[in-house]
């Protein structure tokens, strides 16, 4: 395996480089050879992980400042894009292998999301949650999830591998928190029921 690369430290989020535990145990889920796209990557520690892994990653942000050194690597690429409206979506037509958003919500994005995971693709989401309002910041509800909204998110379109939402206190960052690994091959099944095929919730 790879190192996974540091980025330089400069803010607060910033200072958490290791990746989220969510995020590294379903890392393994997203098909090898494919390429990871970032989505408000901040210090890309997650780009970065899956870099270390071996794949290729794409990695988007407002400020990329924390990630111009990726720009260098081989298999990353740095892009520059106001996901709030300012600019138009940056991956129009391109799908991916794995779709991972950390601590970032913007729920205007969520079809955009959705249509960015490939054929056997995965997403993994995971960002605060209703309930975190009374431990920390964020406390404004436009950026804490309600109780099963990344279920109804991908309800009929991706196959739910796992779900959480609660007090996670163990991890780099503690809060209320909701997450979600859902892989894009619900019409993929040969089961003869209708059933995808399952998959391994540890493969790690
Ligand atoms: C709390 S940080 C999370 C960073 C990273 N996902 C992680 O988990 O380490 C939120 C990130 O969202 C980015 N962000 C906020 N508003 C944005 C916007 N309108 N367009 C693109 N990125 C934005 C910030 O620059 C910041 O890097």
């Amino acid at each position: 395996m790879e190192k996974a690369r540091q980025p330089p430290r400069t803010s607060r989020h910033l200072s958490v480089t290791e990746p989220s535990p969510w995020v590294r145990r379903f890392a393994a889920l997203v098909p090898k050879g494919g390429t990871v796209l970032d989505v408000a990557c901040g210090g890309g520690r997650h780009a970065r992980h899956f870099l270390g892994l071996g794949y290729a990653v794409v990695a988007v942000d407002r400020d990329v400042g924390p990630v111009a050194d990726l720009a260098a690597e081989p298999k990353a690429e740095v892009v520059r894009a106001d996901l709030e409206g300012g600019d138009p979506w940056p991956f129009a037509g391109r799908t991916f292998a794995g779709v991972v958003v950390a601590n970032y919500l913007h729920r205007p994005l969520f079809p955009l999301l959705l249509a960015a995971v490939e054929t056997g693709g995965v997403l993994i989401y995971e960002t605060f949650a209703r309930g975190n309002e009374r431990f920390a910041r964020p406390r404004n509800p436009d950026h804490l999830l309600r109780g099963g909204e990344l279920v109804d998110l991908v309800r009929g379109r991706l196959q739910v591998i796992a779900y959480e939402h609660g007090i996670v206190q163990r991890g780099p960052i503690p809060g209320v928190i909701q997450r979600i690994c859902a892989v894009n091959d619900l019409d993929a099944g040969t089961r003869g029921d209708g059933e995808p095929e399952p998959h391994r919730v540890d493969p790690a």
